[in-house]
């Protein structure tokens, strides 16, 4: 947890990138593991598939490496390249999507393809991270309690969305911890989470192409939408004057953030808190490449138009 300089807030940003295999979703993948196999729901012969854009995938696909247990993570193109890389190294086998959903996203068509692969019988597991309990447990008995353990007060807590795992299980902490805080959920403009218009997107990690289910259990006080070229900006904010080195969902996050106060002229500066779920390095040949970025403001200009 770091603090950074701010003119008109007390700003606190948690660096979940330090994490093993560098994001937030390790929280998740090792509790549901754990608790599946102590369950008896995964034996040493269950196959575990998933749906993810990377950094869930990454982590199961790691810790099941680790224990032995085969592993089948289901993405889409806009995953980035190296974890594709990774994935093929480290996972059993990779399946790749290629059709957008009648959304414009792929987060139904990588569903409806596990939902398949499931219901034809075999010894799979499937965690189901937009409906298991167990992903927003993780973050309730894990980065909740961390938080609380370094922070007396807080007034606002910033948190990115997809799964919805990390806003449900750290409201509900976070609520119990500080009585007066407000949670607010950072979407991405295009993200249907929240019933927006569908639009093409183009950055991971934050955003859905549907509302998850763990999500009527969160706690939120307000939702605030970024668009996509906010967050890349606020990336590039975050590297140039804080010098952290974020991935796209702490950008939209610090957009949020600067959004949302932008009109304050507060005596006390509001304590708030916000997530680094990954780090940029898995966004250099996207958010730090200009070119990609020219090419993702071109098309926003033509859907918007
Ligand atoms: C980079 C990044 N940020 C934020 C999130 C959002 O977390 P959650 O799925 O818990 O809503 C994810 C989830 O995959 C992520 O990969």
């Amino acid at each position: 947890l770091v603090k950074l300089e701010s003119e008109n807030l007390d700003l606190h940003c948690k660096l979940e990138f330090q994490n093993f295999m560098g994001s937030i979703k390790v929280r998740p993948a090792y509790y549901i593991l754990r608790n599946s196999i102590e369950s008896g729901l995964i034996n040493k012969d269950t196959t575990v598939i998933e749906s993810s854009s990377g950094n869930f995938a990454v982590a199961l696909a790691s810790i099941c490496k680790q224990i032995g247990i085969k592993f089948i993570p289901v993405i889409d193109p806009n995953i980035n390249k190296s974890y594709e890389d990774f994935l093929n190294s480290f996972a059993f086998k990779t399946i790749k999507v290629s059709e957008r959903d009648e959304t414009g996203g792929y987060l139904l068509t990588r569903v409806r393809t596990i939902e398949n692969i499931v219901s034809e019988g075999g010894n799979y597991f499937w965690p189901n991270q937009y409906k298991n309990k167990n992903n927003f447990l993780a973050y309730y008995h894990s980065l909740g309690n961390e938080v609380g353990e370094e922070m007396n007060d807080l007034d606002y807590a910033f948190i990115g969305v997809s799964s919805g795992g990390t806003i449900t299980g750290l409201s509900r902490r976070l609520k119990e911890l500080y009585s007066k805080i407000k949670i607010v959920a950072v979407d991405i403009e295009g993200s249907m989470i929240f019933n927006q218009k569908p639009k093409k997107r183009f950055i991971p990690g934050i955003g859905s192409s549907k509302t998850p289910e763990i999500l009527k259990d969160a706690l939120i006080d307000e939702v605030v939408h970024v668009s996509e070229i906010e967050a890349i900006e606020s990336c590039y904010h975050l590297f140039d004057k804080h010098g952290i080195f974020g991935g796209g969902s702490s950008g939209a996050s610090l957009a949020a953030i600067k959004n949302y106060f932008k009109d304050d002229t507060l005596t006390k500066k509001p304590k708030v808190l916000f997530l680094c779920p990954d780090s940029g390095t898995s966004y250099i040949n996207t958010i730090y490449n200009k070119e990609w970025v020219n090419k993702i403001s071109e098309e926003h200009n033509l859907v918007i138009s």
